[in-house]
């Protein structure tokens, strides 16, 4: 609850605006709403749907709010329920959508007419991995037709696919705004190292702290960044280590300490968000 959805129903119009102001082309949410919203798409965090109209009735309609010919409309909503991969279910009713189908329905009435500017609040939320990456490559033809997207998400990874500049948000702030690569430059210097404990004799987890100690000798400045049923998350801050060195290190050793797997990777912008979120953690508490 940092206040994604609250700054989008702001800038949408959905809730009025006490203190501030935000503008498109021109047009201010506070006196000019209609500008803004005829130059908008908006796929809200829940799906605001007809339940009693099928899809393409459903795209049908809002392509005639957003004014588009109506010769045309029938080939516009066509393509948009292509691309969505709805057209097994085009002419089923809304209600009886699956989660992920009334996510995709909701991305098309963002995206339909064609707005030039478009915000989706968790748009490949319930949506399994294949859709998903459908709906990214939907959105990155979108981003590259030169219109502009504004997305929430939970996954770093759809991040990380799709933006090319991204905010973490804590508290309803802004925490960092910057390329994914800028961000994982600036906020996550060094590698990660997970090792995975394996079991012991016993059916008991391997202990950690041979292994805690252990990586915190050799990499001085290293910190555990999470621990978590055997998963041992550490931060090893020096960029000057070669991996090759992490590497021989662990094999010396993996046996020894019970380390049953380990990886070594560039921070990701998952443990970037941590690092920040950790904050939010702190002060509802
Ligand atoms: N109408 C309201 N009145 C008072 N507080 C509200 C109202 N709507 C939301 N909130 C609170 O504002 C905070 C931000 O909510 P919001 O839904 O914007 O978060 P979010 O970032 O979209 O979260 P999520 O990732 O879970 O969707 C939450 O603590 C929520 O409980
Ligand atoms: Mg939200």
């Amino acid at each position: 609850g940092a206040g994604k959805t609250s700054t989008f129903k702001m800038l949408t119009g959905d809730v009025m605006v006490t203190g501030g102001n935000a503008y498109l082309k021109g047009f201010d949410v506070k006196n000019n709403i209609k500008q803004v919203q005829a130059n908008m798409g908006y796929c809200p965090q829940f799906d605001a749907l007809i339940d009693q109209m099928t899809g393409r009735e459903t795209l049908t309609m809002y392509a005639r709010l957003r004014g588009i010919p109506e010769d045309t409309i029938k080939e516009v909503v066509n393509t948009v329920i292509d691309s969505l991969m709805l057209r097994p279910h085009a002419d089923k009713l809304a209600g009886q959508y699956s989660g992920g189908n009334k996510r995709k329905l909701s991305t098309a009435m963002a995206l339909i007419g064609d707005p030039p500017f478009i915000m989706l609040d968790e748009p490949s939320s319930g949506m399994d991995p294949k859709a998903r990456r459908n709906l990214w490559t939907v959105l990155s033809q979108v981003r590259a037709s030169g219109r502009t997207l504004v997305l929430t998400s939970h996954s770093m990874e759809e991040c990380d696919a799709l933006c090319t500049r991204l905010a973490i948000m804590v508290n309803g702030r802004f925490m960092c705004l910057g390329s994914p690569q800028h961000l994982k430059n600036k906020f996550g210097q060094g590698y990660t190292l997970i090792t995975q404990l394996g079991t012991l004799a016993d059916g008991t987890t391997a202990p950690n702290q041979p292994v805690i100690n252990y990586i915190t000798s050799y990499f001085p400045g290293s910190k555990v960044f999470d621990d978590h049923q055997g998963y041992v998350h550490f931060q090893v801050p020096d960029a000057t280590i070669k991996l090759a060195d992490v590497f021989t290190i662990m094999e010396q050793t993996k046996e020894n300490l019970h380390v049953d797997d380990y990886s070594v990777h560039q921070t990701t912008l998952e443990q970037i968000f941590l690092t920040f979120t950790r904050a939010q953690t702190i002060r509802d508490n």
